[in-house]
């Protein structure tokens, strides 16, 4: 079986959150079935030609029509390192070879359809006809209305079947109405497939929605949540009729690279079985951080981007009561100029307890989730979600809000029995959420149930595994 993945960022090319992670780790876990082949195509960013790491090689060019315009598309490719996965990049300099970030341009819209025409006109250069275009959120989601718009009719195409993954339907492709037939070459009879719900714009994830053979979301809660309006931001009339083609797996993490026994970027090592070096890399993490070194008060960590819908409302609102409490609490992240002034401020009035990092390290952040104790994720909504994942993966307790794939990863632990996994609570509620970080520490004093329970975490797995096999069986019903 050919699978395509088509996404706007994989890692170790490009990555800006969780999307970056999954499409580095799905495509080459696939892989590792022997009748799976698998591609991954991205824009060639300046980020990933100017990077001399990355060493690509020339395919092929060629010019196809987005519209009127007639645009150049070059194809680079290179291998993942066990070569079973093969990356395509679509170059075309006007569109991708932009300083900073790669996205938040004021052309994305096009910029984005131009991505996803130039896949579909590759496979004909390459001669490289996939069983299945998997695509990820709205930069991909115009890929089944171009197929079927413009491809229909050739053979080779018409077999192509499409998966669509919703990582965060936040985000969702909106353009002004012209840009139907201005970019995408479109005749007015797409106008009901791309036409928005609510407002008189086009909605680049709504036709994916409508067209893609399957939908998915990366957890089953969130497939559930975004079927009401208070998640779905607009969709979920569109996804209530739809709803026989959509499913919810939940996401793994690479356990080899988020490994407490052989993590590099951790100063001591240690496993289920020995926790001793848990406990060295806390008070490492101390003295890295200017905090006072003791061992008898709870790390309560936060990496995240410093965001609303992250839950940082509710820190705000009971932050000074947390910094009341016998705790040391670490956050990492940066975001909205609001919450890493608070952060900043408080670690100002409370050095013996409040850390600040206002970047993003991963080495550091590595050396957050093994050093703390406790991991705090109050998100408002969450798709998946893969920190509380690592976090567990290096003992530290989860204490989250009930929400996507929080539910689904992290059941609510039950401290006599230590069944269950972290501290949870319901309602976006600050004392709410406060009452749980209580409950987690008070479990954290008790030590030998807390040693007992973090060796249980430590075991979970987290890994593809179980997610790979869900997506083949998705695959091979589409195909059979
Ligand atoms: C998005 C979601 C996050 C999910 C990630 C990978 O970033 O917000 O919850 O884990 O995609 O699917």
């Amino acid at each position: 079986m050919k699978i395509l993945f088509a996404a706007s960022e994989a890692a170790p090319y490009v990555k800006s959150g969780g999307l970056g992670d999954v499409m580095e780790a799905l495509p080459s876990e696939l892989a590792k079935n022997d009748d799976v082949e698998v591609s991954v195509f991205l824009p060639y960013y300046k980020s990933i030609k100017s990077n001399p790491r990355f060493n690509l090689e020339f395919v092929t060019s060629f010019s196809t029509m987005l519209s009127w315009r007639q645009t150049h598309v070059g194809i680079f490719k290179s291998y993942s390192v066990n070569k079973k996965v093969t990356y395509y990049f679509i170059d075309n300099e006007y569109y991708f070879n932009r300083d900073g970030s790669y996205y938040g341009y004021y052309d994305d819209g096009e910029r984005f359809a131009y991505f996803s025409k130039a896949i579909l006109e590759s496979l004909h250069h390459l001669n490289y006809y996939p069983d299945i275009i998997h695509l990820n959120d709205w930069q991909t989601a115009a890929i089944p209305v171009l197929l079927k718009a413009f491809y229909a009719k050739i053979p080779d195409y018409s077999k192509i079947k499409t998966v669509f993954t919703i990582h965060n339907i936040e985000y969702q492709g909106k353009m002004p109405m012209e840009f139907l037939t201005e970019i995408m070459g479109f005749s007015n009879s797409w106008k009901s497939v791309m036409k928005d719900v609510n407002c008189n714009c086009i909605n680049f994830m709504k036709s994916a929605i409508l067209l893609s053979d399957k939908i998915t979301t990366v957890s089953k809660t969130y497939s559930y949540e975004i079927r009401h309006p208070y998640f779905s931001h607009g969709l979920d009339t569109v996804l209530k009729e739809n709803e026989d083609k959509l499913i919810g797996i939940v996401n793994g993490i690479n356990t080899k690279i988020y490994n407490p026994r052989t993590d590099k970027h951790l100063p001591f090592n240690y496993s289920s079985s020995d926790l001793l070096g848990k406990a060295a890399c806390k008070k490492a993490l101390q003295q890295e951080l200017n905090l006072p070194v003791r061992n008898d008060v709870p790390i309560i960590s936060l990496i995240t981007r410093l965001v609303s819908h992250k839950g940082l409302d509710l820190i705000e609102c009971v932050l000074s009561s947390i910094l009341n409490m016998d705790v040391q609490l670490v956050v990492e992240g940066t975001g909205d100029q609001k919450y890493e002034d608070m952060f900043k401020f408080s670690e100002y009035n409370s050095p013996n307890k409040m850390a600040a990092v206002i970047k993003f390290d991963s080495d550091l952040a590595s050396r957050i989730y093994a050093g703390s104790d406790l991991f705090l994720m109050p998100s408002k909504s969450e798709p998946c979600g893969l920190a509380q994942l690592i976090a567990m993966r290096y003992g530290t307790i989860p204490i989250v809000r009930e929400t996507g794939g929080l539910v689904d990863t992290v059941p609510p632990l039950n401290i006599d029995t230590l069944e269950g996994k972290g501290f949870t609570f319901k309602l976006f509620n600050a004392h709410d959420m406060l009452n749980a970080i209580e409950r987690a520490v008070s479990f954290w004093h008790n030590e030998s149930k807390r040693e007992e329970h973090i060796k249980n975490l430590i075991k979970y797995d987290s890994s593809w595994k179980n997610p790979v096999w869900e997506y083949m069986n998705l695959y091979s019903e589409l195909v059979k």
